[in-house]
């Protein structure tokens, strides 16, 4: 009988065998130098974590209307590509493998955060509910300005220009974040996308955003080192959708042909604010999609086992445990306790919270 996949089996993800199938999940931790640029304190907090079969990196904006936080990074210049080619050169000289996560903010930013105070763009000018964190300190969020069809290439274009700089940055590939309410999650769903042009309406409308970026980006990587992050159901942001089962069916039956490294997707319990789907988005998922699957939220070691063993999933992605233990992977292997995380110190600060927790032996 063959040996049951788990954790620790090897899986090839489009062209890169990954020792292990624990992927450090992306995420956004605000400690970019000036510029948006990634600076040695990133170079050590991702370097940190070089054992996991995969790092994705946390969002960062593909134009700088795509920002979204006071101290992200970007990858849509020079100096960006060169302060992640450092990244990225630590991390495969610690013996890992890295993705970056594109990612435009769309309606969830602030004029203040954008070049010359512009509003933000979205599908329709409908704004987010809430508050957002700026330079100023916490500001209700802005109606958007509706982005006109004629627009819509230049965005493509300005995620192929990034894909593009991936290259140079020294990426392994590049993961399209169009999960929780940014730019192609805004496009996916009813809630935001009111359009009447072929950018809205019927399903083949309101995912032509999300698969138009996705060909840009297979265009200039390859299909096989692109990977795509989705939330079917998933409220956060004001996301809300008629019927997400369907939306969300129809979008994986359509990434089938895609030939891509990964799709990934999940419900970030615990993390997660807004409301649960009906449905499980994984299942769903999983009972449609025929490529390779990447779950993520709230795993354990146990449980990301049991759904690796029983093919729910073909691995998983772990985002705060990866934060407050850098050698996670050794320390499942080993069943060692997990350091505790502080959610203090997610977004924004110094190394404390960030570089500072440390590995097994070194406590
Ligand atoms: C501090 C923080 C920042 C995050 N930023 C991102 C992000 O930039 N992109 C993204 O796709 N998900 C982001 N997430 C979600 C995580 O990738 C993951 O889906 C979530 O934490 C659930 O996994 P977990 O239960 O293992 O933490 C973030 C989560 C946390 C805790």
């Amino acid at each position: 009988m063959p040996e049951q996949a788990g954790l620790f089996s090897p899986i090839v993800i489009g062209e890169l065998e990954l020792p292990n199938r624990i992927v450090m999940s992306p995420m956004t931790r605000i400690r970019a130098e000036e510029g948006c640029v990634p600076g040695e304190r990133m170079v050590r907090y991702y370097s940190q974590r070089a054992s996991a079969g995969l790092i994705v990196t946390e969002g960062t904006h593909p134009s700088p209307m795509g920002r979204g936080y006071t101290h992200p990074p970007g990858l849509h210049n020079d100096e960006q590509a060169a302060g992640w080619r450092k990244v990225t050169d630590a991390v495969h000289k610690a013996g890992g493998r890295i993705f970056v996560q594109l990612m435009h903010a769309g309606r969830v930013t602030h004029s203040s955060l954008l070049p010359d105070h512009a509003l933000p763009v979205a599908p329709s000018a409908i704004p987010v509910f809430g508050e957002i964190h700026t330079f100023d300190g916490k500001l209700p969020f802005e109606t958007p300005r509706a982005l006109e069809t004629e627009e819509i290439p230049g965005i493509v274009d300005e995620y192929r220009r990034a894909a593009e700089l991936s290259i140079a940055a020294g990426f392994d590939g590049v993961e399209l974040h169009a999960a929780t309410g940014y730019l192609p999650n805004q496009f996916q769903v009813t809630g935001s996308n009111q359009r009447s042009d072929g950018y809205g309406g019927s399903l083949d409308g309101r995912t032509r955003f999300t698969l138009e970026v996705l060909e840009a980006l297979c265009g200039v990587r390859g299909a096989k080192q692109v990977g795509l992050k989705i939330a079917p159901g998933y409220t956060v942001n004001d996301m809300y959708d008629e019927d997400p089962a369907g939306t969300y069916t129809y979008l994986a039956q359509r990434l089938n042909s895609f030939g891509l490294a990964y799709l990934h997707t999940g419900y970030d319990s615990g993390y997660a604010r807004g409301t649960a789907p009906s449905f499980n988005p994984i299942d769903l998922i999983r009972s449609v999609y025929t490529g390779t699957l990447l779950a993520v939220g709230g795993f354990t070691k146990a449980s990301g086992e049991a759904a690796i063993a029983s093919g729910r999933t073909d691995f998983i992605a772990y985002g705060r445990p990866f934060i407050s233990n850098p050698d996670l992977v050794e320390r499942f292997r080993v069943d060692a306790p997990l350091s505790p995380w502080d959610v203090r110190t997610f977004y924004g600060g110094d190394d404390h919270g960030y570089t500072d927790y440390p590995a097994l032996g070194a406590e």
